[in-house]
């Protein structure tokens, strides 16, 4: 897709503009497509994709550590070539921390005031209020060496807020934390920047983060937006096979398109099954697709469905119990990854493998996408 990634209309102003920006490193091969995408002011924009889809890229052209071999970055309106770097006011963070090893971790907050010539107390007053911000305020006096990872990540974040810039570039900033923190800070940041109106622009490759955080998320692949939307949206309407892949868990059955109604079409899978689907990516009778169901849109209970909805016979090979939920995998028209999750709840039946089920969902649940 060459998408125009423009704000939603309803939306604040915008405050980066990403206009028909390219980026060749070796002048030949194009790491960034032709990118237009809009992030409005205050916003949380998370760039989530594979490694080595262009994320950094462009988040340092954003910096202005990279230039665009063609296009134009604007921030507030204004090109940002035409700023100087210690004016764009912007924050950056990134995974390995960057601290000053050689500083304490109220110097290193004290630098870029430094740098931008503020007086003495009210440095002292800005990187206090910046190390309570991130629940830090007693360690002033450590060196960064005799913190944990945890620990040092916060105060990179608090070097990065410290001068309080508008926008904030964050590079895969939780990448090297466990889990348990790592849920922690994701929780902590998006607090913070929206507490203090400050645009983030955020870059991972973890997909549960990207939801979690963001107020949009641009999926990128090769270069190029897939897709562009809220959590939920992306989850629920993926507009490709490769966002609905790289999003959450997605069961795939292949077919052809056998009919097609505006809203509606039945697909014929490989093994002569017909199911019902919404058309996203197809557009013609005979068009091959991927279609594509979330394991927990898919329904057990034929009661459930409509009397007229297309079923299709399903062998379970394994159930897992995970407390919470139960998570059954079925062989479903040739297809030996097909996905069930249901809640843990006395009306679900525990499978057994071996069982012959049938199944089913709701029509709008099943998407008929590009193969
Ligand atoms: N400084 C560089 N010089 C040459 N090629 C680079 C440079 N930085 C990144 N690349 C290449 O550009 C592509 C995109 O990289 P990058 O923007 O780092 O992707 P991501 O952050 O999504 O992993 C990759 O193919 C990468 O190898
Ligand atoms: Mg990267």
């Amino acid at each position: 897709m060459n998408g125009e990634w423009g704000l939603p209309s309803d939306t604040q102003d915008t405050f980066v503009s990403f206009d028909r920006v390219q980026k060749s490193y070796d002048g030949e091969t194009l790491v960034v497509k032709d990118l237009n995408l809009d992030i409005g002011k205050g916003e949380f924009l998370t760039m989530l994709g594979p490694s080595g889809s262009g994320k950094t890229t462009c988040l340092m052209m954003l910096a202005g550590f990279e230039t665009a071999t063609h296009g134009e970055i604007l921030l507030d309106s204004r090109p940002i070539n035409n700023i100087p770097p210690h004016k764009r006011g912007i924050g950056m963070v990134f995974q390995n921390y960057a601290l000053f090893p050689h500083m304490t971790v109220a110097e290193n907050l004290s630098f870029p005031l430094e740098v931008r010539k503020i007086g003495k107390s009210e440095r002292e007053a800005k990187v206090m209020r910046a190390l309570d911000m991130v629940q830090m305020g007693d360690f002033g006096g450590r060196r960064p060496a005799q913190l944990s990872g945890g620990q040092q990540q916060r105060i990179a974040l608090a070097r990065a807020l410290v001068f309080e810039p508008e926008l904030v570039l964050m590079d895969e900033p939780l990448g090297a934390l466990d889990k348990q923190l790592r849920e922690t800070l994701q929780f902590e940041i998006t607090k913070l920047a929206h507490r203090l109106g400050i645009t983030v622009v955020y870059v991972t490759h973890d997909q549960t983060e990207a939801l979690t955080m963001s107020d949009r998320v641009a999926v990128f692949d090769d270069g190029r937006i897939q897709q562009l939307d809220a959590p939920d949206v992306l989850y629920e309407q993926p507009q490709n096979s490769f966002v609905a892949q790289f999003i959450g868990e997605n069961n795939t059955l292949t077919g052809r398109v056998a009919e097609m109604h505006a809203d509606m079409c039945v697909v014929r899978l490989d093994d002569g099954e017909l199911i019902d689907a919404v058309p996203v990516n197809v557009s013609a009778v005979g068009d091959r697709t991927q279609v594509s169901i979330r394991p927990e849109r898919v329904e057990m209970n034929k009661d459930r469905l409509a009397p007229d909805a297309h079923t299709l016979k399903a062998e379970v090979l394994e159930f897992i119990y995970m407390g919470d939920i139960y998570r059954t995998r079925l062989r479903v028209a040739g297809h030996e990854n097909f996905v069930v999750k249901t809640r843990n709840a006395p009306d679900q039946p525990r499978l057994k493998p071996g069982e012959r089920i049938e199944i089913g969902w709701h029509p709008q649940d099943c998407r008929a996408l590009d193969a």
